[in-house]
C-alpha cells in the first residue's frame, strides 16, 4: 500500500487523468442525487477484505457515485451559496494532498503558514485591520464564528473588572446566520436577537435599543456584538459604521461574519463596508466567493492574543510547539490537526493577481442587477428587493410553497439548474445567489423561462 509498484503507478496515471478530465470541463455535469437505496444496489460492497482494486473502485465512482454528486462550480448552480474555485486553486489543491503537510505548527509547516498567513493579511488589508492583526485558515465559516466568539469571550473574562455572570451572552441579529446560534449553543450563550426592520439590516440603533432594555448585569455578560456583511438568504450588509460605534462607545467586541460578502471589500461596494475596519475579529471564506476549492474559511483577529489564550491546547507532547512565540496556526482556531486549506487560496491570487480577483467579484454583482431587471421585465415574476450583493431573491405570481418545491425538483431534475426556494418574512420565494464569473445572464433566462409555466403534473 506504500510502494509504488507497477500497478500503483497504473492507478495514479487513471486517478490523474480522471482529476485533470474534471478540471478541464467547462461546464461540469450538473448531476443530481440519487436514493441511498439506489446507491446501495449499484455496486453492492466496496470495502471488503480483499479490496476491490483500485481500478474498479475507481470506475465505481466515476460510473456511479459521480454522477449522483452534484458539481457546486456549475454556472446553474445557484442555491446556498456556490463555489467556483479557480483552476489554478483546483490543481494547487491536488499539490497539497500530495504534500502531506500538518499544519499545526510553524515547526511543522512554517513555508506553509507563511504563504497562507500572506493571504490572511492581503484579507486583513482589504478590511483596514491594524499591523499586527493575524488569524488562521479553518474548516468553513462556522468553525470561523465559534473561534472568533471563543476569542471574544476569553478578552471578556481578562477584564479587571470581570465578574463572572450567571451566563455569558451575544448579541446577533435576527438575520445573523444559523452558525450564530450554533456557536451560542455550544458555548452556551445566550443569544440576544436584536429584531430589525426590513429589509433586515442590523445598525447602532436597533443594538441600542436592544441594550436599553437590558439590565446592567446582563450588560456586563456580553461577550460581543455580531454584525454581518452579507447575510446569507439576502446578501445585506449591516449598518457596520453605527455598530462598530456603537460597540466602541460600550466597550465591546465587534465580530464581523463577512463569510459570503467579504469577497465585495475588493470591489466597487468597499464603502458600504466602512465600519469593519474596528472589527475586533472577522471572517471570510475563501469557499464562497473568493474561488477556492473547499474547504477553507479565514478568521482574523484585530488582537490575536485572546484567541491564542483562549485556544491553544496544552499537553505534554505539544510542549515544544507551544514553548516559543512563532505563529501555531493551533492557537488561532478550534482545531490541532490541520490541512493547510489555505494554500489553495494563496496559490491562485499569486498566480492571478487580485485584480482578476476584484473583476471576477464585479461580474457576479453586476450579473444579479442584470438579473434584478430581467425579473422585472417578466409579467409573472416580482422583485423581493433589490440586490445589494449578488443574491437575488422574486417571487412567481399566485404560487405557494409546493409550487415552489416542485419547481425545484424539476429544474434539478431537467439539468436546467440547481435552484431552491427560500423563505421571506415568511412567504415563499425564488433566490439565486451568484458567485460563478461562468455563470452567464443566458443561463438565468434559461432558468426564469421555466418559472413561466406550471411544473409538470400541478
Ligand atoms: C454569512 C454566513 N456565515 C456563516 C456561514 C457558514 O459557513 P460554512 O458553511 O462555511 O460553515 C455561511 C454559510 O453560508 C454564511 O453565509
Amino acid at each position: 500500500m506504500h510502494r509504488l509498484d507497477e500497478e500503483t503507478l497504473k492507478l495514479e496515471k487513471e486517478i490523474v487523468n480522471y482529476a485533470l478530465e474534471r478540471v478541464a470541463l467547462q461546464p461540469p455535469p450538473l448531476d443530481g442525487p440519487r436514493s441511498e437505496a439506489e446507491l446501495a444496489d449499484l455496486f453492492g460492497k466496496n470495502i471488503t477484505e480483499e479490496g476491490v482494486g483500485g481500478h474498479e473502485a475507481l470506475r465505481r465512482f466515476i460510473e456511479g457515485y459521480a454522477p449522483a454528486t452534484l458539481s457546486s462550480d456549475h454556472p446553474r448552480f445557484l442555491a446556498f451559496v456556490p463555489v467556483a474555485p479557480t483552476k489554478a486553486s483546483i490543481l494547487f489543491d491536488m499539490v497539497v494532498s500530495a504534500s502531506c503537510i500538518s499544519g499545526t505548527s510553524w515547526l511543522e509547516a512554517a513555508g506553509a503558514i507563511f504563504c497562507e498567513n500572506e493571504a490572511i493579511s492581503w484579507l486583513a488589508g482589504l478590511a483596514g485591520m491594524p499591523e499586527g492583526s493575524g488569524g488562521t485558515f479553518v474548516s468553513g465559516g462556522s468553525l470561523a464564528n465559534l473561534s472568533g466568539l471563543h476569542a471574544a469571550r476569553q478578552r471578556l473574562k481578562e477584564r479587571r473588572s470581570f465578574v463572572r455572570p450567571d451566563r455569558f451572552r451575544i448579541i446577533a441579529s435576527e438575520e445573523a446566520h444559523s452558525s450564530i446560534a450554533s456557536a451560542a449553543n455550544l458555548m452556551d450563550l445566550e443569544l440576544i436577537l436584536v429584531p430589525v426592520s426590513q429589509p433586515g439590516r442590523l445598525d447602532g440603533k436597533a443594538l441600542s435599543a436592544t441594550w436599553d432594555g437590558l439590565t446592567p448585569e446582563e450588560r456586563g455578560s456580553v461577550v460581543a456584538v455580531v454584525a454581518t456583511a452579507g447575510t446569507t438568504n439576502l446578501g445585506l450588509i449591516d449598518d457596520l459604521a453605527s455598530i462598530a460605534a456603537f460597540t466602541r462607545e460600550n466597550d465591546l467586541w465587534l465580530h464581523v461574519d463577512a463569510a459570503y460578502g467579504g469577497a465585495a471589500l475588493n470591489s466597487f461596494m468597499r464603502s458600504r463596508f466602512d465600519g469593519i475596519e474596528l472589527a475586533d475579529s472577522f471572517i471570510v471564506d475563501p469557499h464562497k466567493w473568493l474561488f477556492a476549492p473547499f474547504d477553507a474559511a479565514a478568521i482574523i483577529y484585530r488582537d490575536p492574543q485572546y484567541a491564542r489564550r483562549a485556544l491553544t491546547q496544552e499537553a505534554g507532547y505539544l510542549d515544544e510547539i507551544n514553548r516559543d512565540s512563532a505563529w501555531n496556526p493551533s492557537s488561532y482556531g478550534y482545531h490541532l490537526s490541520r490541512r493547510v486549506r489555505g494554500l489553495p487560496f494563496w496559490f491562485s491570487l499569486a498566480t492571478y493577481g487580485t485584480r482578476k480577483y476584484r473583476e471576477a467579484v464585479e461580474s457576479s454583482l453586476d450579473l444579479a442587477r442584470a438579473t434584478a431587471r430581467e425579473i422585472e421585465r417578466r409579467d409573472y415574476l416580482e422583485l423581493s428587493l433589490e440586490p445589494e450583493l449578488s443574491v437575488v431573491v422574486f417571487t412567481r405570481n399566485g404560487w405557494d410553497a409546493e409550487l415552489y418545491q416542485r419547481w425545484s425538483v424539476q429544474a434539478l431534475r431537467d439539468e436546467v439548474g440547481f435552484v431552491l426556494p427560500t423563505t421571506l418574512h415568511g412567504s415563499p420565494a425564488a433566490r439565486f445567489c451568484f458567485v460563478n464569473p461562468t455563470t452567464t445572464l443566458d443561463d438565468v433566462k434559461a432558468i426564469l423561462d421555466t418559472l413561466a409555466w406550471e411544473p409538470r403534473g400541478a
